[in-house]
């Protein structure tokens, strides 16, 4: 099994960025965890600042990995080009928020791609992208 791990804009910065909303761990760091707990799958990761890039990430792994998780950061908010793609392609996307966004700023409430993802894990810290990954895992087990 391939999944792919995207990160936008300012995920770069997890471990110094707002430590009291998204923890102390850099992404590199919860990676070794993540990876060395789901050893049979393979996890690649993409981070980018860039709403474009994204898109062409997206783009590239959108037909044949067996999933994506995506944590659009603000773009979330803002993108129409980001649900376009994601209806484009034909990978399951799983939408994922470190913090609860509900409980947060009103301009955070609406996801521009929830309604193309096929579900949305927030506010576990970064155990949601593990929870990310076993939703996942079960969409491919149903589908054997
Ligand atoms: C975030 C929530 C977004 O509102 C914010 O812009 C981020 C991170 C999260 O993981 O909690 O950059 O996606």
């Amino acid at each position: 099994m391939k999944i792919i791990i995207i990160n936008g804009p300012n995920l770069n910065l997890l471990g110094k960025r707002e430590p009291n909303i998204y923890g102390s761990l850099s992404m590199e760091e919860y990676l070794l965890k993540l990876r060395a707990m789901y050893s049979d799958i393979d996890i690649e990761y993409y981070q980018s600042n860039v709403e474009g890039k994204l898109i062409d990430k997206l783009q590239e792994v959108g037909y044949t990995y067996n999933g994506i998780i995506l944590n659009a950061g603000a773009y979330t908010h803002t993108s129409i080009a980001l649900q376009d793609c994601i209806r484009a392609i034909t990978v399951p996307v799983v939408e994922v928020h470190i913090s609860n966004v509900k409980n947060r700023e009103e301009y955070r409430h609406h996801s521009m791609i929830a309604p193309a993802c096929i579900g949305t894990i927030q506010g576990f810290g970064m155990n949601s992208y593990r929870l990310a990954v076993e939703a996942l895992k079960g969409i491919d087990k149903t589908s054997e």
